[in-house]
């Protein structure tokens, strides 16, 4: 109570000196994982409440924010730029308040607070809850306000999201990491693994159907970790596949260590459990493996692999690769691309190793020239796509479940929807509306994309 007091005593002493107008309109741009995307969804819901209005152009806002990704150097190199830009805006209109959100806000706070001296709030992913009464505090305060305290209990249970209208809906069930992979930052901007209550996670999926959502997409860093007293994640996912009206349910992302017997009993055994699985491999080698600390070896991860295909046929699987880490050799790469050509993914996102400050890999004295990591980058993209192809094509002449998503980049008389493989294809749209499930014929494969025709007009849901 009394702190309370000392804050409102503060303002109005505060208040006497101050320039700034009150605020009324945000912006919010967000960078990096689903997660983050979630999280701004909670932020907006939040501001929302509190009578902020959401913009969509950050020149007539007077607050500015940005969700920040510290995953790999590029991602804050984005940062950086946009808050370059961003200088300027508060150089023209020094009220606005700038406010540098999530995993960077986490890692580099020291280094924004000295080099950006214009941001005006900086805020880790478990400190959203505060981020209206900063934003007041902010209006009065000369100061940067600082508030990076990682919890061990905050999973944001009881704040519904704000979505934006589309097809799926994030649902964030578990949030930080405790793998430790040598590599990865995000066990120290994100945290200690936690799980979200079970009721509040089916409460939130129940709204989100009921609100027209056909997709739920459940989320966590280390997804399929999830446990909420005796429930491991293959019981919250059957619990959700029950929910009426639940047409498809994704997951992301999973860790190969945790994907067990029940979790693939649960997915085959539901049709609104979508036949798809991000397996992130990173290496093929098992000397790389055990550097980065991921408690699978390359056997390990093929005969994963072969189980899942055999238990889920026609089942996608997408993966993760990282080139150059510290210490790999040529023979090492060559694992990588062994591991490739054995499971054939049916897509994968490949990066070139990229050192954060603070984890075990970027002290290692080892680090692989640039130039070795841009070839070994160009060998598995091309890989990669000729096993999307091979892929693809082996869905041309059959017919599949599409949920219709968005209008085609291709043309305006063509819809873009998902397989439950999580393939894209594309259609002529004929009398089919956006949001609906139809059946295409897959007709032709382009690229990493499909090209199907209506099997018929008539929605299947
Ligand atoms: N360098 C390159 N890629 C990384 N990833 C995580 N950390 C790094 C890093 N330091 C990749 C991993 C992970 C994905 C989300 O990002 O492949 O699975
Ligand atoms: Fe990072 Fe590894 Fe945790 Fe994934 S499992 S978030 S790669 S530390």
């Amino acid at each position: 109570m009394s702190e309370v007091l000392t804050l409102e005593k503060q303002l109005l002493t505060n208040q006497k000196e101050v320039k700034k107008t009150p605020v009324k309109k945000f912006y919010i741009e967000t960078l990096g994982c689903q997660m983050n995307v979630a999280d701004s969804e909670l932020i907006i819901a939040m501001l929302v409440d509190k009578g902020f209005i959401k913009s969509d152009n950050p020149q007539n806002s007077d607050l500015i924010f940005i969700n920040t990704c510290s995953i790999r150097e590029r991602a804050e190199e984005k940062v950086h730029s946009q808050l370059g830009r961003w200088a300027k805006i508060k150089k023209n209109k020094p009220e606005v308040i700038i406010g540098v959100l999530g995993c960077m806000a986490q890692n580099l706070k020291q280094d924004i607070l000295e080099n950006r001296p214009f941001v005006d709030i900086i805020l880790g992913p478990d400190s959203y809850r505060k981020l209206p009464e900063i934003i007041n505090r902010s209006m009065y305060d000369q100061q940067s306000i600082v508030d990076t305290k990682l919890s061990r209990y905050e999973v944001y249970d009881g704040l519904f999201p704000k979505r934006k209208d589309g097809v799926n809906a994030w649902i964030s069930i578990m949030r930080g990491c405790d793998k430790f992979c040598t590599f990865c930052i995000v066990p120290f901007t994100r945290g200690r693994e936690r799980s979200r209550n079970i009721d509040s996670i089916v409460k939130e999926a129940e709204y989100a159907v009921k609100s027209g959502y056909r997709e739920l997409t459940l989320l966590g860093q280390n997804v399929n970790s999830f446990r909420y007293g005796d429930f491991m994640f293959h019981d919250l996912l059957e619990i959700v596949s029950q929910i009426s009206g639940v047409d498809r349910i994704r997951y992301t992302s999973p860790h190969p260590q945790d994907i067990s017997d029940e979790l693939l009993a649960v997915m085959r055994k539901n049709d609104n459990i979508c036949n798809y699985i991000h397996l992130p491999l990173q290496s093929g080698s098992d000397k790389i493996l055990k550097r980065m600390h991921r408690s699978y070896l390359k056997e390990d991860f093929l005969s994963l692999a072969k189980k899942i295909r055999q238990i889920l046929p026609g089942v996608g699987i997408s993966t993760d690769i990282i080139v150059g880490f510290p210490g790999e050799t040529e023979e090492d790469f060559l694992e990588t691309i062994s591991v490739m050509e054995d499971v054939k993914f049916d897509s994968a996102f490949n990066f070139k190793y990229s050192p954060r400050v603070g984890t075990k890999a970027s002290e290692y004295e080892d680090q692989i020239l640039e130039t070795t990591k841009q070839k070994r980058l160009e060998k598995v993209i091309n890989l990669q796509k000729e096993h999307s192809i091979q892929r693809n094509k082996k869905l041309i002449g059959t017919t599949q479940i599409i949920l219709v998503e968005k209008q085609s980049k291709m043309s305006l008389d063509h819809w873009a929807g998902r397989t439950d493989s999580n393939k894209w294809v594309i259609f002529r749209k004929g009398k089919v509306k956006l949001n609906e499930m139809v059946k295409v014929l897959i007709i032709d494969s382009k690229g990493i994309s499909l090209k199907g025709e209506l099997v018929s007009e008539e929605k299947l849901a």
